[in-house]
């Protein structure tokens, strides 16, 4: 078989073939499996970039080399790997964007990463909510109306965020959003996080970039074979400035990246540029339609809706994305994962409401033919509950309450924690976000309002984890001190 060529690949290979008598960094040098034979297995595949990649003076240039492919794939002229996830090169373009004070107009639907990046650099947002489809009650993206009366309401904004695909797989009319703020001269950076595949085989929608975007942030260990924290950041420089880029990118990266990392992304790009790679995307497209066809007819989940790209606008729906949404059934979506986890079936997200398989090329026809099958076991397995419905999850409508600080502001303003019960009327100091998908209900600077602590607990009953919040119990909150 021909394999994709992967310049950092290669450098890896050769380093740990023979890594010599290195008196650099990594402290293990390669030989803790002499000491201790499992530190030695778990560390076995670590190479630095610097001193294992390339030599310490030489290491960046070969870097350099292998992204400036990551821009030609992507169609950009600046692209950075990053070993920071995507939320690396969220807070790196936060930090390019503009100047303390500035205003962004950013999708409500944005990741933790993206705020804390807004915090980072004191930009102020103007929040754009999602349209919410009725039969499925999911987001169904970026509301135009809103993005049109937000870009002449803020004709100086700096920055227009959005966040696509969504956790649940569907996408917003990004051409439309995009043309609306290039109008404006506004520079437009998508959270592509989870979707690095898109746009490289003809059965799904566009990356971002190919639709006009002037950057584009994806999460390569998400749906690539990427080693964990592996990101890449596209941008086409002309609204957005080559040198604020790169000053945001290193002002948050690490001084000692992991060469590893850099190497499977690298990789993972190769490969998805390859016919390999479109061969394991069309295997993708498939075994998902298949699986959504099985789920769809399962008796064991009669009722349960399993939404797919058919369902929505060309284009607007990543056709790997797998959600079984349990909203007309008498099954918990906790009480599934539950029997899925004891038969060794673990998902990516579920709650009371949802089930979200993450499915990747790397997973054959045979592993999502028995996931179906472990579903309907599971399902016809669990009791019936009466509990609750929602026709649609908090997060995809979070609440929009006053904001009398800016998230910075607040973030950096002397707190105080009080009880759920006070916190109403107050002004939120901390961030806290359920969990997947990561999207914060309570955000520094805002005001806490009745309806944030129900959507809240909302989030909670529903069997989301929530998160980075200082008392997860949410029984009391930080805020703003009086
Ligand atoms: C939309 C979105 N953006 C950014 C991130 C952060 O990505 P990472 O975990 O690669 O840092 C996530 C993580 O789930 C996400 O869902």
């Amino acid at each position: 078989m021909t394999f994709p060529q992967s310049s950092l690949l290669t450098a890896w290979q050769r380093f740990v073939d023979d890594p010599g008598a290195p008196f650099t960094i990594p402290g293990h040098k390669h030989r803790a499996g002499e000491v201790w034979p499992d530190l030695g297995r778990l560390l076995a595949s670590d190479v630095p970039l610097f001193g294992g990649l390339g030599s310490v003076k030489e290491a960046t240039v070969a870097l350099a080399a292998a992204e400036e492919l990551g821009a030609q794939q992507w169609g950009g002229d600046w692209c950075r790997y990053s070993t920071g996830g995507s939320t690396h090169p969220n807070q790196a373009l936060a930090l390019a964007v503009g100047q303390p004070g500035d205003t962004v107009l950013v999708s409500r639907s944005a990741h933790r990463s993206t705020l804390l990046g807004l915090i980072l650099a004191g930009l102020t947002p103007v929040w754009l909510p999602n349209d919410i489809d009725p039969k499925f009650g999911l987001p169904t993206g970026l509301s135009l109306p809103a993005l049109s009366a937000a870009v002449q309401a803020h004709p100086d904004a700096v920055g227009l965020f959005l966040v696509e695909p969504s956790y649940v797989g569907t996408i917003s009319d990004i051409a439309a959003a995009i043309e609306l703020a290039h109008a404006r001269g506004i520079p437009v950076i998508v959270d592509q996080a989870w979707g690095a595949h898109l746009g490289f085989h003809p059965a799904y929608p566009a990356h971002a970039p190919a639709l006009g975007a002037d950057a584009m942030i994806t999460s390569a260990h998400k749906m690539l074979p990427a080693y964990s924290q592996g990101s890449i950041a596209v941008a086409r420089t002309g609204l957005l400035d080559r040198d604020r880029l790169d000053r945001g990118f290193e002002a948050t990266a690490t001084t000692s990246p992991a060469g590893s990392i850099l190497a499977s992304v690298d990789a993972a790009r190769a490969l998805l540029a390859a016919p390999i790679g479109t061969q394991l995307l069309q295997l993708l497209v498939d075994n998902v339609a298949e699986a959504r066809d099985t789920l769809r007819r399962e008796p064991a989940l009669a009722g349960a809706t399993v939404p797919g790209p058919d369902d929505f606008p060309a284009g607007r729906f990543d056709p790997a994305k797998l959600v079984v949404l349990l909203t007309a059934t008498s099954l918990s979506g906790n009480d599934v994962e539950r029997e899925l986890i004891a038969a060794g079936f673990p998902l990516e997200s579920a709650d009371h409401d949802t089930l979200l398989p993450i499915v990747t090329m790397f997973d054959d026809t045979e592993r999502v033919a028995a996931l179906c099958r472990q579903l309907a076991t599971a399902a016809a397995r669990v009791e019936p509950t009466a509990a609750r419905r929602r026709a649609t999850s908090p997060v995809w409508q979070p609440p929009l309450p006053p904001a009398p600080l800016t998230p910075r502001e607040a973030f950096f303003a002397k707190h105080e924690r009080v009880p759920a019960e006070q916190a109403v009327g107050r002004i939120a100091a901390e961030v806290v976000a359920p969990y997947p998908p990561g999207i914060p209900l309570l955000v520094p600077g805002e005001m806490i309002t009745a309806e944030t602590l129900a959507a809240l607990a909302a989030a909670a009953r529903s069997g989301v984890r929530i998160a980075y919040a200082a008392d997860p119990s949410l029984s009391s909150y930080q805020v703003v001190a009086s």
